[in-house]
Order: structure tokens, then C-alpha cells, then sequence
């Protein structure tokens, strides 16, 4: 069902919603249409960006129970409810469950979905990819991160896409440093790209994140000057989180609302870490340790 003739996703089947135990905090737009406006600026105390790096921490060890999972002959709902229950099960909540009606724990996107896919009865095959993002909600705030996935052993042009998307997000969170606009991150992931010929996303991007999901603020993955001229502060928390493409850029959402794939079919990866910016650079935020 999952794989069309050609070997292309097609929606599937969508598993019972997971439930997450009463006592844990749910986050504010959870029931709502779409999350409540956020007016506070993208700075945060060490005491917040205690609590978002503590979120950030059963997000990432959330993700390293489901890549221990990751194997031929899985479905991306089983991966979901392994990193639900990691999450849950740290007291937290998964953020994207009930963000803007969104229905699961995770995104699990496969080859050609470049993000926001729907875990569902697909079955992985060993040569697939599939990138997972989590974010975890505690007390008051979110951690957001995701990582590609190689299924089995993968062809070299699509072990080399996943590498070097995990290097282009890690040089545009080295460039991001204080007196500087945030779209020199996007200058940095983008010039990398271009070296490989690959398509880099420019419809969706790395955001604003701490107490609020999306808190408006947004970080390019691509060159956009003059666009996105923010200024980077000390003490500013954002996620860096590049899609890149064995072709490109363009892309198409299914009818789900959700998912979206390049429009060319081709293979595409992500990373994305939360970050907090220091006087002298960077701290990652989602990490296990
Ligand atoms: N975690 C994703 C991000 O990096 C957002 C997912 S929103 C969802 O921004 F609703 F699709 F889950
Ligand atoms: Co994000
Ligand atoms: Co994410």
C-alpha cells in the first residue's frame, strides 16, 4: 500500500491516536485550531533555557530509542509510538500531538518526503531513509529535533546526501554567532549545497522555539539576504533544520495537508538541532548527555 508501482509513497493507513497519561502538561494550543498568538521575543534566561534544554533532552533520547528501532520491515506508526512512549514516559509531551490538528508524536518523513510526514502502515525497506522529528514539551517548554535514518545499507549517493546534510546543518549552527543577521546561516548551508548540486528547501525553514512551538522568528536555510535580517544575540534559542534534495527545491503537499514531498520525487534528508547562541558561539540544546 505505502509504495506505489514506481516505488513512491502514497498515504496509508493512519493507526488508533496514541494517548498520553492525564498528569502530564499538555501545551496551550492542544484543542485548538491553531496555537494562541506568541508575543515575547526569542531571548531567554538560563533558568528557561534550563528547562528548554532539559525538553531537548528527552527529545534526543526519544530519537535514539526509535534509530535503535530503525530496521526493514518496520512502519513509521511503530517508530511514532516508540518515541511517544520515550517521551511520555520522561513526563513530558510530545509537542507536535494536537499542533494544529496534526494527529501523531512525530514526523517520519521517507525518501521523498522532505518533511511533516504521517506516520502510518508504511514499511520500511531496507535502501530507504527516513527522518524523524520529535520535540518534547516540559514544564512550560519545547525541545525540537530531528534526524535522517539510513534503513539497512543505502546507496552511496543517499549515504552521502545524509552525511552532508548533518555537516551543512552543523556549519550553519557554527556560523551562527552574535552581531551577525540570521540569514548568514542560510548563506553557509546554501553555498555547502551548491558544492553537491543539491536542492535545498526554502519553503520551510529553522524557527523561533523555547516556550512557544514557532514563536515567528525564522532562520532561512538558503541565501535570502536581505531577507531574515534578524540580529543574533546572546541568549537566543532557534532550531537550525536544513532539507536538502538529490534534485530539487520545489515540492508538493499531499492532500492530507501535511505531507510534503519534492515535486521531482527525489530523495531528500534533514537535520535539525535546537540551539541556544553564547557570547562565543553555540550550545546544542538536544542532545542525550
Ligand atoms: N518539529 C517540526 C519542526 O521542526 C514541526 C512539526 S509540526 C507538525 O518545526 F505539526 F507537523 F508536527
Ligand atoms: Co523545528
Ligand atoms: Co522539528
Amino acid at each position: 500500500m505505502p509504495f506505489d508501482d514506481h516505488g513512491h509513497l502514497v498515504p496509508g493507513v493512519l493507526p488508533a491516536p496514541l494517548s498520553v497519561p492525564r498528569d502530564i502538561a499538555r501545551p496551550p494550543y492542544v484543542g485548538l485550531q491553531e496555537p494562541p498568538a506568541y508575543t515575547g521575543d526569542n531571548t531567554y534566561t538560563e533558568d528557561e533555557i534550563a528547562k528548554i534544554r532539559a525538553a531537548g533532552r528527552i527529545a534526543s533520547c526519544a530519537l535514539d530509542a526509535v534509530g535503535a528501532a530503525v530496521a526493514p520491515g518496520v512502519t513509521t506508526a511503530e517508530l511514532d509510538r516508540i518515541g511517544h512512549d520515550a517521551v511520555v514516559a520522561a513526563g513530558a509531551y510530545p509537542s507536535t500531538l494536537g499542533y494544529r490538528g496534526y494527529p501523531a508524536s512525530s514526523c517520519t518523513s521517507v525518501n521523498e518526503v522532505v518533511c511533516h510526514g504521517i506516520p502510518d502502515n508504511t514499511v520500511l525497506r531496507e535502501g530507504d531513509i527516513v527522518n524523524v522529528d520529535i520535540t518534547a514539551y516540559l514544564d512550560g517548554f519545547h525541545g525540537d529535533t530531528n534526524r535522517t535514518f539510513r534503513v539497512g545499507e543505502v546507496s552511496e549517493d543517499v549515504d552521502l546526501l545524509v552525511e552532508r546534510t548533518h555537516e551543512a546543518m552543523m556549519r550553519g549552527i557554527k556560523a551562527a554567532k552574535p552581531g551577525r543577521e540570521v540569514n548568514v546561516i542560510g548563506r553557509v548551508i546554501g553555498t555547502y549545497a551548491k558544492r553537491f548540486g543539491y536542492g535545498v528547501i526554502r519553503d520551510f525553514t529553522g524557527h523561533g522555539v523555547g516556550s512557544s512551538f514557532h514563536t515567528g522568528l525564522i532562520i532561512p536555510h538558503y541565501d535570502s539576504a536581505p531577507r531574515f535580517n534578524d540580529l543574533i544575540v546572546p541568549g537566543m534559542v532557534f532550531t537550525v533544520e536544513p532539507m536538502l534534495t538529490l534534485g530539487t527545491h520545489e515540492w508538493d503537499m499531499w492532500a492530507d495537508d501535511w505531507t510534503v514531498t519534492t515535486k521531482d520525487k527525489s530523495i531528500t534528508a534533514q537535520f535539525e538541532h535546537t540551539i541556544v547562541v553564547r557570547e562565543d558561539g553555540f550550545e546544542l540544546l538536544t542532545v542525550s548527555e
